[in-house]
């Protein structure tokens, strides 16, 4: 049986030919010869090249301010603990991914008390109504003279919900804040532009929305913030030889050790597809199989099978639905929809507990499903099919 793959927060597969190509060559024809030699492009060509690409894409300032990491979660713990001294207080939304929250828990922040000591970092979070969407009108009551920073997931990887980025921005615009945002899932899928919606600093993963392998992800900075970040991890950047201290200017700064170069060969050709594709008409497509979907589970709901998590339309959101059931339990139905019907979902608390506590579904979690450019109308006929079969007659 052929997998349905709609586990697309987790990972997009496939990925495109091209990238697959693009890393086979790398490491076969490019990767023995770095910045010399008889190839067309050489690795300092390629990252510069990618650097350029992200910084098109983003809206940043200087492609030098363009950071690689391995994943998103690097690049928010470089952030997060650069960023932050004590003393200092940050907002948060109420749906954020472990990869904000367990940097913020491991510097020793603390949810905001009026008695908390004057040296503690401090987090307040900002409430969520019941679909995920960030309740805007609480925010001036949150901020204290020591906030720092808002930490925002762009959209939520549990019930899809897309976050008013360009509110947040003006607002912290208007307050002297930094804004840090988590665009797992939503870079290569959204429109994203730095200087318009006034983000300091902008964290990625390659192997989401943007296509490219595992294992390379990064963040864009803008320059007033540079200066105010100090690099978790330092080392051999192959410039300033001559001392052992690191270099203040960028990439440098936060690119110690080597490069994974392959993962950003891959990342070239996933952005270059992207570019020629146009993300809108990603977008639209996997909206439309979204749409598709949620019309279907409606009917599922009214026969009182199951219930939507979230939003129940395509406004503000991404390809991405949670569901929940009083029928069975989600894990089961998670093994029988992969077993019998090869669909591949997830199932839990995506990473995410505070964004379950804020839509009523802590500690059970939610059923996902998430589309990516790969996927059809068919497969989400199918996919709707199989759970009113199980869901009616039982596992
Ligand atoms: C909103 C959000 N932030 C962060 C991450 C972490 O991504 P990565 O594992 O690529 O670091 C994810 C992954 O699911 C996510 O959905």
């Amino acid at each position: 049986m052929q997998q349905i793959y709609l586990d697309n927060a987790s990972t997009t597969f496939p990925k495109p030919q091209a990238v697959a190509d693009a890393v086979y060559q790398y490491i076969t024809q490019v990767g023995t010869n770095i910045s010399r030699g008889t190839c067309a492009a050489s690795s300092e060509e390629l990252v510069f090249a990618v650097r350029e690409q992200l910084c098109r894409l983003f809206g940043g300032e200087d492609s030098k301010n363009v950071v690689f990491t391995k994943n998103i979660t690097e690049s928010l713990n470089i952030i997060i603990k650069g960023l932050l001294h004590s003393g200092d207080h940050v907002l948060v939304s109420a749906m954020e991914h472990n990869a904000v929250m367990r940097p913020l828990q491991q510097i020793g922040a603390e949810l905001t008390l009026d008695n908390a000591p004057a040296d503690a970092i401090t987090f307040s979070r900002i409430p969520c109504n019941e679909e995920g969407a960030l309740c805007l009108d609480t925010l001036p009551q949150l901020v204290r003279p020591n906030t720092k920073a808002i930490i925002m997931t762009h959209a939520s990887n549990v019930c899809g919900t897309v976050q008013p980025l360009a509110q947040l921005g003006s607002f912290c615009h208007e307050h002297g804040l930094q804004f840090i945002v988590d665009s797992a899932q939503t870079a290569g899928v959204l429109p994203i532009n730095m200087q318009t919606l006034h983000i300091d600093a902008l964290a990625f993963t390659g192997h989401k929305g943007l296509l490219a392998p595992q294992g390379i992800g990064g963040f864009v900075l803008r320059e007033s913030i540079i200066d105010e970040i100090t690099p978790l991890i330092v080392g051999g950047t192959g410039s300033l030889s001559h001392t052992e201290h690191t270099p203040h200017f960028m990439p440098d700064k936060f690119e110690a050790g080597t490069l994974n170069l392959p993962g950003i060969a891959g990342l070239h050709a996933s952005l270059t597809c992207l570019q020629q594709q146009g993300i809108g008409k990603i977008l639209t497509h996997e909206l439309t199989l979204t749409q598709q979907f949620l019309d279907g589970l409606q009917q599922l709901e009214a026969q009182k099978l199951l219930h939507i998590v979230g939003k129940r339309d395509c406004s503000e959101r991404v390809g991405v639905v949670s569901i929940s059931t009083d029928i069975t339990d989600i894990a089961e139905l998670a093994f029988i929809l992969a077993d019998k019907y090869a669909i591949a979902t997830r199932v839990g608390l995506h990473c995410a507990p505070n964004a379950h506590k804020t839509l009523g579904t802590y500690p059970t979690g939610t059923l996902r499903f998430s589309f990516g450019w790969h996927n059809t109308a068919e497969e989400v006929n199918v996919a709707l099919q199989a759970l009113k079969e199980v869901l009616t007659h039982g596992l």
